[in-house]
This record gives C-alpha cells, sequence and structure tokens, in this order.
C-alpha cells in the first residue's frame, strides 16, 4: 500500500466528518474495512464480552509500514487519498484517515503489523499516551485490538447494550460484508467461540450458501442487468415466500454496503408481484457504478450514498431483478416484441412462433385437466422432433437426454413450464385456452387488492380460461377454469395470475400466463416413465426457447464430449 500521508487542511475539510465510534460494531466496521482495503483475503474478527472488553480484528493483507505506524493513528492521515479530486477515483472502503485516530482517544490499542512474513512491529496506545513500538516477529497483515472501549466515557459506555445484543449487531454487519467479499474468508468469535467460519469461495452464490442457508440459496437465481455506465449483478429469491421482512436484503455500491431507498424501492416494485402478500424478497445486489456516479462522502459512517442519477440507478435494478423474477422484458427469443416488452397482443399474435401448434391442439382435447395424465397423453411433436433422445431419469427431477452430440440435463420442471407456457400463448391467440368445469362449485376467498384487479384483468383472465364470479363479500365462484390445471390448483393459479399490476401493466397478460403455467407443470421428485420423458423433451425443442422457462430459470445443462473426455483424460 501506499505511504500513509497528512490530508492538507483544504481537503479534509471538504470530507464529511463526525463520530465514528459508537459501539463496538463501529471497531468491527472500521476495522475490518481496513483489512479490506489492505488486500487481505482472510480476516478474524474476535469478541469479548460483545465487544465491549475487546475487539480484535487480524488481517493478512499488506501491513503497515513500520515507520508510519504512528501516524496511522494521527487524524487525517491516509494512505488512500491525496487530493480531493481522488474521491472521484476512489476504489478503498476508507478515504478519511479519521477512524485509527478516534478510536485510539476512545480506547486502549495494541497493533502488530509487518509488511514481509516476520518482520513486525508491536505497538501499544494508551488514551492520551504517547505510542511504545518494538520489533517482534509475526506473520504478514495487520493484528489490532481495542480493548475497554469508552473507559474514559462512563456515560458512553452506559449506552452500550448486552452482549448478545452487540454481538448480534457485529454479526448482521460482518455477513453482510462477507456477502459481497466472497473471495476473503471470514471468520467471528465470541468470548473464545467460533459464531462463524466462511472460508473464501469462487462465487457470490457460495457466499451465499455459507450466510443465508442451503435453503434460501437453492432459491436464489442471478440477477444480471447491464446499464450505460453502470452494472446491477447478485441473486434474488424466486420463493413466493420471501422473507418476513428487508432484514436479507443486502445492498452494495461498488462493494460498500448501503441501505439506500433508491435501490430498496427498486428491488421491491420488481419483485413484489412474485411474492406473497406482506412478504419480501431476499435479496444480494451489487451495483457497480463510476465512482464520480456516486457520492459517498455524505455521512460519516459511509453507510450513506448519493448517485448522481437516482432515476438510472432505480431503472437499472428494477430492471435487473424484475428480469430475473421472470419479466417478459428480458425475453431474449421474440425479436419482434423485444422493444415492445411483453405486450400481450403483440406477443400472442406474433406469427414467428408456430412450434408443434396442432399437435399440442389435439393434445388438449385428450387431456383430463390433470398434469400427470396431461403428459401422458399429449403425443409429442413426431419422432424425436428436435433431435433429442432420452436416456433416463436422475433424482426424478432431471431427464437425461442426448441431443446434437451433447449430453443434456433438462429440469423437468421449468422444461414442463415453457411447454405448458407456449401451449397456453398459441391457445389464448387462437380460440382461447380451453376450459374446463369444476364438479362440485368453487368458491376462492380474495383479498381486496385481489378483487380489484379481477376487474382489471378481466380479458386476461378469461383468454385463459376462467370464468369466475363474484359473490359478495370476498368469494369468487369459479364456473370454469383452464383445463390444464388439476382443481387442487386452481385457486393458486388464480392468485398466480392475479399479480398486482402496478408495474406490471404491460406484462400482466405474460405474467399470468407464466404462473398458471407453473402451476401446472410437473414439479420434481416426480418420476416419469421414458416415453412420457421423450414427449416432453420432444415438445421442449419444438419451442422457440427451450433454454429458459416463462420465469427465465435455465431448463438445460449442456455437457459437450469434449468436457467429459477431458475429465476422464481422453484428451
Ligand atoms: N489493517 C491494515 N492493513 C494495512 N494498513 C492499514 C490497516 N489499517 C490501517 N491501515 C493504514 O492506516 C491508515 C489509516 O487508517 P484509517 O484511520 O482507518 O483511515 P482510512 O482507512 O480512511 O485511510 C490507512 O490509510 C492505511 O494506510
Ligand atoms: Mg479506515
Amino acid at each position: 500500500m501506499a505511504r500513509i500521508r497528512e490530508l492538507p487542511p483544504d481537503v479534509y475539510r471538504k470530507i464529511a466528518a463526525g463520530e465514528v465510534v459508537e459501539r463496538p460494531l463501529s471497531v468491527v466496521k472500521e476495522l475490518v474495512e481496513n483489512a479490506l482495503d489492505a488486500g487481505a483475503d482472510h480476516i478474524h474478527v474476535e469478541l469479548e464480552d460483545g465487544g465491549r472488553h475487546w475487539v480484535r480484528v487480524s488481517d493478512n493483507g499488506c501491513g503497515i509500514n513500520a515507520g508510519d505506524i504512528p501516524l496511522a493513528f494521527q487524524r487525517h492521515s491516509t494512505s488512500k487519498l491525496s487530493g480531493i479530486e481522488d474521491l472521484d477515483q476512489l476504489t478503498t472502503l476508507g478515504f478519511r484517515g479519521e477512524a485509527l485516530a478516534s478510536l485510539r482517544e476512545v480506547a486502549r490499542i495494541q497493533l502488530v503489523s509487518a509488511e514481509t512474513e516476520g518482520a513486525g512491529v508491536e505497538m501499544d496506545l494508551e488514551p492520551g499516551g504517547q505510542p511504545r513500538l518494538r520489533t517482534v516477529s509475526s506473520s504478514r497483515g495487520t493484528r489490532i485490538t481495542v480493548s475497554d472501549l469508552f473507559h474514559n466515557f462512563p456515560v458512553r459506555r452506559k449506552f452500550l447494550k448486552s452482549a448478545r445484543t452487540e454481538t448480534n449487531r457485529v454479526v448482521s454487519w460482518l455477513e453482510g460484508i462477507a456477502l459481497a467479499w466472497w473471495k476473503v474468508g471470514f471468520d467471528l468469535d465470541h468470548n473464545g467461540r467460533s459464531v462463524f467460519s466462511y472460508p473464501g469461495v469462487d462465487s457470490l452464490l457460495e457466499r451465499a450458501y455459507q450466510v443465508l442457508g442451503r435453503e434460501t440459496a437453492a432459491e436464489l437465481v442471478p440477477v444480471m442487468g447491464d446499464g450505460e455506465t453502470a452494472t446491477c449483478t447478485g441473486l434474488v429469491s424466486r420463493s413466493r415466500g420471501g422473507g418476513p421482512d428487508r432484514r436479507r436484503q443486502y445492498f452494495f455500491v461498488n462493494r460498500r454496503p448501503v441501505r439506500e431507498k433508491t435501490l430498496m424501492a427498486a428491488l421491491h416494485n420488481a419483485a413484489a408481484p412474485f411474492l406473497e402478500k406482506g412478504r419480501h424478497p431476499v435479496a444480494v445486489l451489487l451495483l457497480e457504478v463510476s465512482a464520480e456516479d456516486v457520492d459517498v462522502n455524505i455521512h460519516p459512517m459511509k453507510l450513506e450514498i448519493r448517485f448522481r442519477d437516482d432515476q438510472a440507478a432505480f431503472r437499472l435494478v428494477y430492471h435487473a431483478v424484475a428480469a430475473a423474477m421472470g419479466n417478459q422484458t428480458a425475453f431474449p427469443s421474440h425479436p419482434g416484441t423485444a422493444d415492445a416488452p411483453g405486450r400481450y397482443s403483440a406477443f400472442v399474435r406474433n406469427a414467428a412462433w408456430s412450434g408443434g401448434a396442432d399437435v399440442s391442439q389435439a393434445a388438449e382435447a385428450g387431456s383430463a385437466g390433470n398434469v400427470r395424465e396431461n403428459l401422458l397423453l399429449f403425443p409429442g411433436g413426431g419422432p424425436h422432433a428436435g433431435g433429442v433422445r432420452v436416456l433416463g431419469q436422475y433424482r426424478s427431477a432431471y431427464i437425461v437426454a442426448e441431443r446434437n452430440g451433447e449430453l443434456l440435463l433438462i429440469d423437468q420442471h421449468n422444461a414442463h413450464e415453457r411447454v405448458i407456457y407456449d401451449r397456453l400463448r398459441r391457445q389464448a391467440a387462437d380460440q382461447g385456452v380451453e376450459s374446463a368445469a369444476p364438479l362440485f362449485p368453487m368458491l376462492i376467498e380474495l383479498s381486496a387488492t385481489e378483487r380489484g384487479l379481477l376487474a382489471q384483468k378481466g380479458e386476461i383472465l378469461a383468454g385463459l380460461g376462467f370464468e369466475l364470479e363474484p359473490m359478495g363479500g370476498a368469494s369468487v365462484a369459479v364456473r370454469r377454469y383452464p383445463r390444464l390445471l388439476a382443481e387442487a390448483e386452481v385457486a393458486g393459479a388464480l392468485r398466480e395470475a392475479l399479480q398486482p399490476a402496478e408495474e406490471q401493466v404491460e406484462t400482466g397478460g405474460d405474467l399470468s400466463l407464466a404462473g398458471v403455467a407453473c402451476k401446472a407443470a410437473i414439479k420434481v421428485n416426480q418420476p416419469l416413465s421414458l416415453l412420457e420423458m421423450q414427449r416432453l423433451a420432444d415438445e421442449l425443442f419444438a419451442c422457440e426457447n427451450p433454454e429458459f422457462c416463462p420465469h427465465r430459470r435455465p431448463i438445460l445443462v449442456h455437457i459437450s464430449l469434449e468436457e467429459i473426455e477431458k475429465r476422464v483424460r481422453r484428451r
């Protein structure tokens, strides 16, 4: 790292100043940010008594030059900034040169740092005292222990919460930062016991698995959005349940954790239509914005930022998340509709899509309205129409097949969803979706919002094969429903079709279709016969977009011969 210098007064006066040390979390935050800035790939945080007794952060980063150590604890001394213009090209988390100086005023500090293996320097600092330095042998990196926080400020010490509360704060912040820095290993210990240990990993998804747990991680889909000068990547949960609050929403701008209302609103608006009422999406979103388009210098703890163009930031996040959640905006396979995302009529009338329409309509006529039978009954698109040969089924969830010399794994649920969706679109465009009447009168309770949407979406619902009659109060009678559905699936599919319109007015039609298709599709954990699988695969490859389901989840895993031969060392 560059040498540490004192900032000239005209520079530091322009930097948002203020108290940065409030509680043990503040100490952890400043020390961990320094460790990341130092390029560490492993960071160990230890707390004693919730950090009220001491906090220690050890890293294996670049270390501090022995001659610079006392300077590091001087106010406005930093190696990360020299002129105010550098703020526009900032790549580090720190820049104010204040943290270590603030810490030495309110706590006892011990530091060991080495730029090269073995050649370390140790320093003890008492508040108000002079640094005492001596050489020691230590591994490369820096270890800072901050003890007896606020021992000289009894009133502020009283504001500290219980050890458990202070620890929880550290845990949530550290988990957040760990998500954005997945290559870095993070360990947290409290009172000598491990709270968590996340080794560095190669992808955000793997880190999400460590931090959010297996179940949540399994529901995450990738988010990818490109703006003109910014990108938004990350993960969002496709679970309809989401989370009960916004606690598992993580936003980073240039890998700096932020709570920023534009970003939160964009996520909410894009995801809410796919979630049950009152639930919140789980998401990790990383924005990369050119440093000049974002101002990080408005809050001493740097939690707040300001976008130069927050409309643009909103749009970027909104579209990236909506595409990930299944919005047709990002549907790539219909050139005619790419510019007019998802306009229902334009979409369904598009003459370009043809694949096997007659075949599947014939199939529908014989359908018993039940998914399983439906699969059995629809005659495929001729013998291996798409050149696909089914070999078997893996874990009752994936069809193993061969096509164009490749080995394919086909996600059976996603594949069936795509097939049904395309069929529904064709039917809706022609004579309307085939419907069935329930054996017994069917009453469904809808929320006020859902009832409000009934009128708005009347035409779309009718096109899908629903015939509904409001019964007064919350109840709606279902006279007819799409034949594809089993009766037990009708209520769920209707709710799915009644996504709040808000931002979705244009795409409402397709969303409703996708919802119905998802409900009607076979699930995983369903054993299928070879014949059933062959038919499904044939019909899948008659679709224009066999790669993605209507919700934009991938359907296929391609494994090339070359890949296989490499693995068995035949090449
Ligand atoms: N863990 C560390 N590894 C290497 N250098 C560090 C570390 N912590 C602090 N430093 C050095 O000390 C300086 C002052 O740190 P700090 O007071 O946090 O200010 P800032 O991070 O804003 O520069 C940093 O600029 C950096 O050069
Ligand atoms: Mg710092």
